[in-house]
C-alpha cells in the first residue's frame, strides 16, 4: 500500500478556442479544479511538479514552463520538470511523477498539461510538422494526417475496413462530446453518419471529421503515495498498472507495421500484467483517437477486437456508451479536442471522474476499472495506464 500511487485530485479546463484566457489562466483553470476539492493542502504539499507542454515556444512565445508552473501555483517543489514528448507529453509526465513517488523520492506531485494552439494556429501547425523525422520524412511532406492516412488506406485494403466504420468513430465521439460541457465541439451536438462521411477531404481517405482539431486546453492531476491518499480525499483512484514503449523509429519508414503497433502491444502487455487484468475487465477507456483510424487500430491493440476486426467493433456498437466497452466517453480527441500537451493528462482526468461516478450524462454504470492510452508521432510511442477504484 505505501508503495502504491493514488490519484487524489483531477481537473480539466474547458477545451476549444480560448481567446478569453491567457496561457497562465488556462493553466490555473485546470490546476485550481484539481486542488480545490482536496483536504489538508498547503504549498509545501507539492514536492514534485511536472508541466506537460509540447509547443509553448511556438504558440505563446514562452519557454521554461516548468518554472512558470511553480510561479503560477506558488509552490517550491524538490523536483520540477517540463516534458515534451509531442502528443504523449501528458501521459509521459504522469508516468514520471508515478515513478518518482514509487521510488520514495517524493510523496506528492502535481502534473499539469497545457497547450494554447489557437493563439497562433500557423505556428501550431508548424510545431506538428516538427514531430516526424524532419530530415528524412518531413522534407517529403509527411504530416500527421498523411501518415495516418497511409495507415487508414492499408487497414482498408488489408482488412476491409470501410468508410462508414471510420466515420462511425467520429459519430460516436461527437455524441459523447455533446454530453461533455467542456468539449470543444459540445455545442455542435450529435452529428449524422452522412455529415461525417461527406466532409471535405484533408488527406485521402481522411476527411475533416476523421481528424482531431487544434485546441486550447489544460488538465491537472494530483498524485500521492498510497498511505497518504486518505489525508486528501475519501475517493482515491489507484494507478494499478503502467506501461510505456517506443519503436526504434520516429517516423513511418522504420516501423515494422503501420497498422499493427508493436510498441502499443508491449505497453498494453506491461500495464495489464502489472495490474493483473485482461481486456474483458476494462469498464471504460480513453484512447488516442487523433484520427478515426487510430481508434479502430487501438481496439485491436488493446485486445478488445481481433487483428483486422476493429472496424466491426465500432460497427457493432461495442465502444459506444451503451456498448460492452465504452471508449472515449469524454468525446475523445475528436470532439473534446486535442491540446497536445494536455491530452494525456485530460484522459486520466476523464477516467478518474468515471471511476468516481462524476461523469453526469456520459457516466458508465458501475465503472471500476479504466484504461488510458496516449500515443505520439506516427504511433511510434505509447503510454498506457490502468486505473481502478
Ligand atoms: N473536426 C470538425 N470540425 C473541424 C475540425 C475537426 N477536426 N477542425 C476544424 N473544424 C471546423 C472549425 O470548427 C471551423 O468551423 P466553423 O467554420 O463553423 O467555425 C471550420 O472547421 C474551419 O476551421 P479551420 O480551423 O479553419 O479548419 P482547417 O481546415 O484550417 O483545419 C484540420 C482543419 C483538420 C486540418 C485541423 O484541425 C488539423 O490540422 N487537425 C489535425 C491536428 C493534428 O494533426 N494533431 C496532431 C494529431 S497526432
Amino acid at each position: 500500500m505505501s508503495n502504491d500511487v493514488a490519484i487524489v485530485g483531477a481537473g480539466v479546463s474547458r477545451f476549444g478556442k480560448r481567446d478569453d484566457v491567457s496561457y497562465h489562466e488556462l493553466f490555473s483553470e485546470a490546476a485550481h479544479e484539481a486542488i480545490s476539492g482536496l483536504e489538508n493542502v498547503s504549498p509545501d504539499t507539492f514536492e514534485g511538479l511536472w508541466v506537460s507542454a509540447a509547443m509553448p515556444e511556438l504558440t505563446v512565445e514562452q519557454a521554461h514552463v516548468g518554472n512558470l508552473g511553480a510561479q503560477i501555483l506558488g509552490i517550491t517543489p524538490k523536483i520540477v520538470s517540463r516534458v515534451e514528448m509531442a502528443c504523449s507529453s501528458g501521459s509521459s509526465s504522469i508516468r514520471n511523477a508515478w515513478a518518482a513517488i514509487k521510488s520514495g523520492m517524493i510523496d506528492t506531485a502535481i502534473v499539469v498539461g497545457v497547450e494554447k494552439m489557437n493563439n497562433n494556429p500557423a505556428m501550431a501547425n508548424k510545431g506538428l510538422l516538427y514531430v516526424p523525422d524532419v530530415t528524412f520524412e518531413g522534407i517529403h511532406g509527411i504530416t500527421a494526417y498523411s501518415g495516418f492516412a497511409l495507415a487508414a488506406k492499408q487497414h482498408m485494403e488489408k482488412y476491409g475496413t470501410t468508410r462508414e466504420q471510420l466515420s462511425s468513430v467520429a459519430v460516436k465521439n461527437h455524441s459523447n462530446g455533446a454530453k461533455n460541457p467542456k468539449a470543444q465541439f459540445h455545442s455542435m451536438g450529435e452529428i449524422s453518419l452522412e455529415k461525417a462521411m461527406n466532409a471535405r477531404m484533408v488527406s485521402e481517405p481522411l476527411n475533416l471529421f476523421d481528424c482531431s482539431p487544434l485546441t486550447d486546453g489544460a488538465a491537472a492531476v494530483v498524485l500521492t503515495r498510497g498511505n497518504k491518499a486518505k489525508e486528501f480525499t475519501d475517493q482515491p483512484i489507484w494507478i494499478k498498472g503502467a506501461g510505456q514503449r517506443v519503436e526504434p523509429s520516429i517516423g513511418v519508414s522504420n516501423m515494422s507495421s503501420i497498422t499493427d503497433w508493436k510498441a502499443m502491444r508491449s505497453a498494453v502487455n506491461d500495464a495489464f500484467s502489472m495490474a493483473n487484468i485482461k481486456p474483458s475487465d476494462i469498464d471504460v477507456a480513453e484512447t488516442h483517437d487523433c484520427f478515426t483510424i487510430a481508434e479502430i487500430i487501438e481496439y485491436e491493440m488493446l485486445g478488445l477486437a481481433k487483428k483486422g476486426e476493429g472496424g466491426k467493433f465500432i460497427e457493432d456498437g461495442e465502444s459506444s456508451l451503451s456498448g460492452s466497452t465504452p471508449i472515449n466517453t469524454s468525446g475523445g480527441l475528436k470532439a473534446k479536442g486535442h491540446p497536445i500537451g494536455a491530452t494525456g493528462v485530460a484522459q486520466i482526468v476523464e477516467i478518474t471522474e468515471q471511476l468516481r461516478g462524476q461523469s453526469g450524462d456520459r457516466q458508465v454504470r458501475d465503472a471500476e476499472i479504466g484504461v488510458t492510452h496516449n500515443l505520439s508521432g506516427f504511433a511510434t510511442h505509447h503510454v498506457v495506464h490502468v486505473l481502478s477504484t
